[in-house]
């Protein structure tokens, strides 16, 4: 079962998960970091940056969760403008090291392979943070995705571009597809790390932690992973029928266990 761990609010989790990271950086450094983009991780990489003096992160290498497709690299809303605004130049790693689909249309067709390899090359991912849209995609894998995916294009739903909107001047610069991980890529990597923050999450957050394994609601495939951390605060858990089980056993867990 996945480990769910509630804390007061976004800053708390983003410390317990800036632990962990720093923690794994500190034991493994050449540390493989799977990364997400949107509004939920960003306190985590700000906590991570402020810490990161006490590692050599130089050699840590990370993959990003998605690209848009058909955005340049250039675009300021480009996952990987996002990944080097937030996370390359704040935590000084080394940018060959950090990797992102290719979204640009010439590179479509194999950016998914490509990717694949990549991944396989440099060792798997050791932890993958994950945030979860209003629908229960994860990654850009929207509702429907098999369980078995790999990272491919995805056309996105009419709810992701509407909440992705507030990053652009409307909803038409929304791009209409990704390249994604897939559900069984995210499955490969040996710890994922899902954080969701706010009550407009609770619906989603119960139907994927309590709710039966589902195509419907992606981030559901999470209870099929043997090293689950999901870090709410207490808006988003709002909804969880086992809340008070999930904050016993976290706060009885072993301190060596670590998340
Ligand atoms: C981003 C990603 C998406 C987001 C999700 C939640 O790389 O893969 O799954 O994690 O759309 O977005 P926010 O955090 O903006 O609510």
């Amino acid at each position: 079962m996945a480990e769910v761990v509630i804390v007061p609010t976004p800053e708390d989790a983003a410390t317990l998960v800036a632990d962990a990271v720093i923690d794994l950086i500190r034991r493994k450094p050449r540390a493989v970091l799977g990364l997400a983009t949107g509004s939920t991780p960003s306190p985590v990489y700000r906590a991570i940056a402020a810490r990161i003096n006490e590692v050599d992160a130089s050699q840590v290498q990370g993959f990003a969760l998605d690209e848009y497709a058909g955005l340049p690299a250039s675009h300021p809303e480009s996952y990987r403008a996002v990944i080097t605004r937030e996370v390359v130049e704040p935590m000084g790693l080394t940018p060959a090291l950090v990797h992102v689909p290719r979204g640009d249309l010439a590179h479509l067709r194999t950016a998914g392979s490509d990717y694949e390899a990549q991944i396989h090359t440099a060792g798997g991912i050791d932890l993958q943070l994950l945030g979860i849209g209003g629908d229960g995609h994860i990654g850009f894998n929207e509702p429907g995705s098999s369980f078995a995916s790999l990272t491919r294009v995805k056309t996105l739903t009419r709810q992701t571009r509407e909440d992705n909107a507030r990053f652009f001047s409307s909803i038409d610069e929304v791009p209409s597809h990704s390249v994604t991980q897939g559900l069984g890529t995210i499955l490969r990597a040996r710890h994922l790390v899902m954080l969701a923050f706010g009550a407009a999450k609770a619906p989603v957050v119960q139907a994927a932690i309590e709710g039966p394994l589902t195509a419907s609601v992606p981030a559901s495939v999470v209870q099929m992973h043997p090293h689950v951390t999901i870090v709410l605060d207490e808006a988003a858990a709002s909804q969880l029928r086992n809340a008070d089980y999930y904050r016993d056993a976290y706060a009885n867990k072993p301190t060596w266990q670590g998340l």
